[in-house]
């Protein structure tokens, strides 16, 4: 049998410690899949004492992960500390200096500083794999590094953050309060060290920007992601939504157009009937749209420690069974040197239909204002919803609209419009609607 691969493992929180139970559960098993043992023989973490459920005991421990990288006895580093720069940082790079592959899930490392990272891991004959880093379990960096060769992509989108959907998907099953739900994805450990990366879409964007260079060939543009959050949906949007037939994600796009590549993450609205609607709680789905393949869905566990210590596990594994000279490809599906610049796509520019939900002070002519701010700006409407009641105060009353398809411009001068006519008890909320099979 060749010689055991030998594994460094930098942060032990919930997906390091996974990692590190799941290579010794699971030992005899991937040792019969790779022809090898998989062997941990470096850790290092903040907190030595702490217990974590496996024996750790026959690693050699480093409170400085950089050390580890340089100077252990590993031939992989698991590089699993949170942050985009410090540490986590780091250690990924000196490993790759020192020649060692890297496995890692941090997907705020590879947005910010992915492509550096990438140079000098092809520069060294080195791999860099980061499926964990996008949509936790699901196998979607393979995918689109290896499996859709070929293929030319026009749209990558996805629900991208588990905790987010466990948000969305509790607030409409069990009518519960943003906060609460916020609360319960921190105990069952999806959310971030600080949550409003989830909430805000931040997360969503890090793993974006990977997906879309990926899928367009372009070099990393995580600053330049068009970003709303989740925090101001409320009730009355989830209800609506559901009453028009549609239901609110928190989705990811990245979508090829005549002036660049759009990149953008918001709430959105997606069909009921669509497959990404039914996609619920913490789970992920990524769907690919190509010229060869038509759509192609990809759905599993996004968050949460074995879900992402399964990709780790499987980027481990592909290490353990590659050989010198038979290698995977590049870290970005080609040379990071040819990544082209990133060209984007003016969010101003953006066609799509929308939902448009105004509160009202409840008085002749509102209505008809309203319909003659969307008409001077060319948007024709699919649908508009008033209802009796709805509003706590009775002066007051909701409008809903559905836009055919638009543009972000039309609607942003049409609200902006309606806003300065003066009937409007407070903010508008405008969703997004996405074409989804
Ligand atoms: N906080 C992330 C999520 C974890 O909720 O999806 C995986 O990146």
């Amino acid at each position: 049998m060749a010689e055991a691969l030998r594994v460094g493992i930098a942060g032990l929180g919930t997906v390091g410690a996974s990692v590190a139970r799941l290579l010794a559960t699971k030992a005899s098993e991937l040792t019969r899949q790779c022809g090898r043992d998989l062997v941990v023989t470096a850790v290092s973490a903040r907190s030595r004492g702490r217990d974590r459920g496996v024996d750790l005991s026959g690693a050699q421990w480093f409170d400085d992960p950089v050390e580890m990288a340089k100077s252990a006895p590993i031939d992989v580093f698991v590089g699993l500390i949170g942050g985009d720069e410090g540490p986590a940082r780091a250690g990924v790079k000196a490993a790759l200096e020192a020649s060692r592959h890297v496995v890692t899930a941090n997907k705020a490392l590879l947005a910010k500083h992915g492509v550096s990272l990438a140079e000098v891991a092809e520069k060294r004959g080195v791999l860099l794999n980061y499926e964990a880093a996008v949509a936790g379990g699901i196998p979607v960096i393979k995918t689109m590094r290896e499996a859709l060769a070929g293929n030319s992509v026009t749209r990558v989108f996805g629900i991208l953050n588990g905790t987010c959907n466990y948000i969305l998907t509790r607030m409409e099953a069990e009518g519960l309060s943003f906060d609460a739900c916020l609360k319960d994805a921190q105990r069952l450990g999806y959310a971030e060290a600080d949550p409003t990366f989830d909430i805000e879409g931040h997360d969503t964007a890090h793993k974006l920007s990977i997906l879309s260079s990926l899928a367009f060939g372009h070099r990393i543009a995580a600053d330049d992601i068009y970003l709303e959050g989740i925090s101001n949906i409320t009730q009355a949007d989830i209800r609506a939504a559901g009453e028009l037939g549609y239901r609110i994600k928190l989705l990811g796009v990245a979508q090829r157009t005549d002036s660049g590549v759009e990149q953008r993450v918001h709430p959105t609205m997606v069909p009921t009937a669509s497959v990404i609607a039914q996609v619920h709680g913490v789970t992920n789905a990524v769907a690919i749209e190509t010229d060869i393949l038509g759509e192609l869905l990809l759905s599993g566990p996004g968050a949460g420690g074995n879900a992402t210590a399964s990709a780790v596990i499987g980027d481990i594994a592909d290490i353990a069974k590659s050989r010198p000279g038979f290698q995977h490809g590049p870290v970005f599906g080609r040379p990071a040197k040819e990544l082209a610049p990133y060209k984007k796509a003016l969010m101003r520019a953006h066609a799509g239909g929308y939902f448009i939900r105004f509160t009202v002070h409840d008085r002749i002519g509102v209505f008809a204002a309203i319909a003659k701010r969307m008409a001077d700006n060319e948007i024709s409407l699919e649908s508009i919803v008033q209802h009796a009641g709805g509003t706590a105060d009775a002066t007051q009353k909701t409008v809903i609209l559905v836009t055919h398809e638009t543009t972000e411009a039309a609607v942003r001068k049409a609200v902006d419009g309606v806003t300065k006519d003066g009937h409007l008890v407070d903010k508008p909320q405008v969703i997004r609607i996405e074409r989804a099979g």
